[in-house]
């Protein structure tokens, strides 16, 4: 990761001077095995297409594509085009398109073959040479695993094995090799544990990037500059002062065409083991000694493993799942989930969950976090809400029945990225009422539209061996750990439970329950 936000100049913001310049990818050959498949076209072509046009990949990068279907090198780049056209807003430039072209290559064949790992071999050492000849740069190699969780422990195994990904122990070796691996990495504590003594045994923990897309969202990274470069909000950010924490995640958007994957992995490994539980271990943790890897992934873990498991007997009660039945996203009437094609008709898969998770840490002790996400939602909305406690005696005389809103702090993570404080003031009249009035802050507002991806972050941060926003080994067991009780519990969910919300809606009736047992209530995003 760059080591600060790039302000544009016109910000009144006298701290803009402090900070850094983003650095630029260094040189290497990234391999993308999977280059046919969805991610590489909606994720990684654009982004590595944008970082180019912004000077953020060096002089001597190239992409080696790896893909079942056979295709010519143009054949592949015409597919990129078709790709980053579909992707694109606004005409594109031909001439950037050229230059981008110009680095890709492709390589078809099976990867249980050992026939495709020496044709990678070779093109591998001839782009190396190329450029140590012509510059004396010493080109680094990204391996980078766009594929089925089936085919990981494999493929590692032919990377190491045929000597293209060699382990280096010394994080400052040249040339570098690093592997970046798509979630999810595992489908339980176990498998996770297996595949972490697999890559522990053929790679340095320096060489894997676990990529969770969530961490490269600026809103994301901006929780903690907002936590930790501002001295109002730490001293309250702690029991004392706040009731109860809600992390919501919802999309308007169904299965779409992923339903060979989903109906295997549902919502809780989709989002929970990852992007949720990321989120809550930034809200949560210390202020690390250093804006460095490894103190910040230290600090991150410890949050995971002080979240107190919710036991088998617990589950029903702390742990709501959920299926979108058929429903109207707006004017749009949609399908129910077990009608979406290749969706087994009694499917169990849930697509929604409410959980409650408790942090046994002094901070922490008794404030509840309640974290949701869930397909065909309302609308897409993905948020941080902080609920301060109400003060503790109210002077002021209020309607009937009416209390005053408690104070909620919001990041706002997408869309409309940003953060708002709401709290009560005096609605100016003669009489004495209140009323609640917000604070806004809008990224677009002060900063102009968004203008990269999270995967543009992630991948400039792969290349210069940044590891601070990629989850070290520790985290995926320690969160597959909170999750796996979940998991088993509803192994056991009898089919007629659900579906158990229409599409359309914020969730099945007992999300509410869950909640409401603490005094709280969701918040509609
Ligand atoms: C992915 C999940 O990791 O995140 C998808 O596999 C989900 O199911 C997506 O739709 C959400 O990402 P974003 O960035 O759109 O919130």
């Amino acid at each position: 990761m760059t080591e600060g936000l790039v302000v544009p100049m016109d910000v009144p913001n006298e701290s803009a001077a402090a900070l850094s310049l983003p650095e630029r990818g260094t040189p290497c050959t990234m391999v993308i095995f999977g280059a046919s498949g969805d991610l590489t076209r909606r994720k990684l072509v654009p982004a590595l297409f944008h970082l180019m046009n912004d000077g953020l990949l060096a002089d001597d990068f190239s992409v080696i594509g790896i893909g079942r279907g056979q295709m010519r090198d143009d054949e592949f780049r015409e597919e990129m085009r078709d790709a980053l056209a579909d992707s694109h807003e606004g005409a594109m430039d031909a001439s950037a398109w050229k230059r981008f072209a110009g680095r890709l290559e492709y390589i078809a064949g099976d990867l249980a073959d050992e026939a495709i790992y020496a044709r990678l071999r070779d093109r591998l050492t001839s782009l190396e040479s190329d450029t140590a000849a012509r510059n004396g740069v010493v080109r680094g190699r990204l391996f980078y695993l766009a594929l089925p969780p089936s085919v990981f422990e494999p493929t590692l195994t032919h990377l190491s094995e045929s000597g293209l990904a060699p382990r280096l122990d010394d994080a400052g070796a040249r040339p570098w090799v690093r592997l970046v691996i798509e979630k999810p990495f595992g489908r339980s504590l176990e498998s996770a544990r297996e595949l972490n003594a697999m890559v522990r045994a053929r790679f340095a923990e320096h060489q894997i990037f676990r990529i969770d897309h969530y961490l490269g969202k600026e809103t994301v990274q901006n929780l903690m500059v907002f936590r930790f470069a501002n001295s109002i909000f730490e001293p309250v950010w702690n029991r004392n002062h706040i009731h109860h924490v809600q992390i919501t995640a919802a999309e308007s958007v169904g299965v779409e065409h992923r339903a060979g994957y989903y109906e295997e992995s549902g919502v809780i490994r989709d989002m929970f083991q990852n992007h949720l539980l990321q989120l809550l271990s930034l809200t949560a943790m210390e202020p690390p000694v250093a804006f460095r890897a490894d103190a910040v992934r230290t600090e991150k873990v410890k949050v995971l493993d002080a979240i107190r498991p919710v036991t088998a007997d617990e589950v029903a009660r702390y742990a709501v799942p959920g299926q979108y039945g058929e429903g109207s996203i707006g004017k749009e009437r949609v399908p129910g989930y077990r009608e979406e094609p290749r969706v087994a008709a009694r499917s169990r898969t849930p697509t929604y969950a409410a959980v409650r998770l408790m942090i046994d840490t002094w901070r922490w002790q008794g404030v509840p976090f309640f974290l949701r996400s869930g397909k065909r939602m309302p609308r897409r909305a993905t948020e941080i809400a902080i609920r301060f406690r109400r003060p503790p005696l109210l002077m002021f005389p209020r309607t009937e029945g009416k209390d005053i809103s408690p104070n909620v702090l919001t990041f706002r993570i997408q869309p409309d990225e940003g953060i708002s404080l709401c709290f009560e003031v005096k609605v100016p009249d003669h009489d004495f009422r209140m009323a609640t009035a917000g604070m806004n802050f809008s990224y677009a507002g002060s900063f102009g539209p968004p203008e990269h991806s999270a995967y543009e972050t992630l991948l400039v941060d792969c290349m210069l061996g940044d590891a601070t926003l990629f989850t070290r080994s520790d985290a995926v067991e320690a969160a597959w750990r909170i999750i796996d009780p979940i998991l088993n519990a509803w192994d056991g969910l009898p089919p007629e439970r659900l579906p158990n919300y229409a599409a359309g809606e914020w969730g099945p009736a007992e999300a509410e329950s869950l909640i409401a047992a603490d005094g709280a209530a969701w918040r509609t995003p």
